[in-house]
């Protein structure tokens, strides 16, 4: 296995830091930097919160499998892929996952989790009481998550920087022939 022809993807949770570490881990590794949710947002021209509150969850859902599969358009190994949270719930995005590359699961526990997004604009976690919500969905989604990983690296009271070389470490040993700087 040569990571030179993989992307990475990572996957997990809101919250869970696919957004800072795969710009991290894209600096480190010279690679082109996509993050799903923005991709979606550039090709309507609203935010994530905005088509679901207009279009509802399945036209996100339909938006974001666009945006999956126009990552075909990339040479594959070119690209640090990070995916909404909720992408894994999709075979159709998984077949992309396992095309590009190796998937990364973040993990952090529910609480820290709950810190992390409760005074941001996710849509998911409007309804109700966001603690319960957010507990539920861990548990719905867990095993997809796991299910779906190459890799899985816990968060919690780590630095980006740490996470993106962590993940590193953990490819195999081809992977690593891009000099760390920075
Ligand atoms: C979602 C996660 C969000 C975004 C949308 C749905 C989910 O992305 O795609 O609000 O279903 O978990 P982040 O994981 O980047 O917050």
């Amino acid at each position: 296995m040569d990571l030179n022809n993989k992307d990475i993807i990572l996957t997990g949770f809101m919250g869970t830091g696919k957004t800072v570490v795969g710009q991290k881990l894209a600096k480190l590794l010279n690679r082109e930097f996509m993050d799903t949710d923005h991709e979606v947002e550039k090709a309507a021209g609203k935010s994530v919160a905005a088509i679901f509150a207009e279009q509802g969850e399945d036209s996100f859902r339909q938006q974001e499998t666009a945006v999956m599969e126009g990552l075909r358009r990339y040479p594959r190994g070119s690209l640090i892929i990070a995916t909404g949270g909720g992408a894994v719930l999709r075979e159709e995005n998984r077949r992309v996952f396992r095309e590009r590359g190796t998937v990364v699961l973040l993990t952090a526990p529910a609480e820290e989790i709950f810190r992390r997004v409760v005074h941001s604009d996710r849509p998911l976690l409007k309804t109700g009481n966001a603690r319960e919500r957010i507990a539920e969905l861990l548990q719905q989604r867990d095993s997809i998550y796991r299910k779906a990983a190459d890799i899985t690296v816990k968060t919690e009271k780590k630095t980006p920087e740490k996470i993106a070389r962590e993940i590193i470490n953990s490819l195999p040993l081809t992977n690593k022939n891009t000099p760390l700087q920075g």
